[in-house]
């Protein structure tokens, strides 16, 4: 991908608000205005849906506007925790918490490990699979009000989900709050260390069905961790499995000299964690 010019997501900016009409108020969020734009996968074509329905899919596509595409292994979302996952839950210890747990294999193979967990999924045929499957399930966005915030001690960001809203920043920085002192953050990241783009772009399945545009990133291991630093958090490891990478980012005690070490490293991490924005993908 070329690098547009640098400009830095605006950390003010509520995150983009998917579509949820009915409860809690459509894109409602105490975290800010939330613009009525499209969700993840959501309208026309529904690819997502489509695959949440069980059509079987193999891959869906991200499809930027400049017509560049970054294919999504979303076979792998409605099958069984492979061994990528497992890394992931290896770590992992309870409560935790799935942002965006999709059909909800993560919460199957939590449970299987006796970890409580729960997932939240804006898109309610999501949520109705993992319920289906046997998994505790929400239909809310990471920007709501949620049980036990403050108290997580893991929370999973996985299949690209620092996405999500197309504000990593902000993203992380919720998450930060979500969780405990001494709780964790398990992001799945990018293979491009230094990648960290933000856009609009849509979903395309392999029939070049197409969802309507919404806001997304993505963000390599090296991004993250400077985005992490900025929202409180600290990257601990950093890993690979199966062709998938992870981080895992701790939420450290709030001391005056954490406090004045973050300031230092957000400072410094800051000319490296500008997101740029881009044609997605
Ligand atoms: C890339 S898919 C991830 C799939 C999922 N992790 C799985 O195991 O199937 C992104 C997921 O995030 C959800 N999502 C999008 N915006 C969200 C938000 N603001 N809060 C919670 N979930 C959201 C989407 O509905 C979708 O299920």
């Amino acid at each position: 991908m070329s690098a547009p010019p640098l400009r830095p997501a605006p950390a003010t900016t509520a995150p983009a608000a998917p579509e949820r009409a009915g409860r809690n108020g459509a894109g409602s969020s105490r975290h800010g205005p939330s613009p009525e734009l499209a969700a993840f996968g959501a309208g026309r074509g529904e690819p997502y849906v489509r695959l949440l329905a069980g059509q079987d899919m193999a891959s869906l596509s991200l499809r930027g506007a400049d017509g560049s595409s970054h294919r999504l292994d979303a076979g792998s979302w409605v099958r069984p925790a492979g061994e990528a996952d497992l890394t992931v839950i290896d770590r992992a210890t309870g409560p935790l918490l799935d942002v965006g747990c999709g059909p909800g294999r993560m919460l199957h193979a939590a449970g299987a490990r006796s970890l409580p967990a729960l997932g939240i999924d804006v898109m309610p045929h999501a949520v109705e699979r993992a319920r289906q499957a046997g998994g505790l399930a929400l239909r809310r966005s990471v920007f709501e009000r949620l049980p036990l915030e403050g108290r997580w001690r893991s929370l999973l960001l996985l299949d690209g989900n620092i996405g999500i809203g197309g504000a990593p920043a902000l993203l992380l920085r919720r998450c930060a709050e979500l969780v405990a002192e001494g709780g964790q953050v398990l992001v799945e990241v990018d293979a491009d260390a230094d990648l960290a783009v933000v856009g609009h772009c849509t979903l395309v399945d392999d029939d070049g069905r197409e969802s309507s545009p919404f806001p997304w990133a993505r963000v390599g291991w090296a991004a993250a961790a400077a985005l992490a630093s900025d929202a409180g958090l600290v990257v601990v490891e950093h890993w690979d499995a199966a062709g998938r990478h992870f981080v895992r980012a701790a939420r450290a005690a709030r001391t005056t000299a954490m406090r004045e070490a973050r300031s230092a490293i957000a400072a410094s991490a800051s000319s490296t964690a500008q997101m740029t924005a881009s044609a997605m993908p």
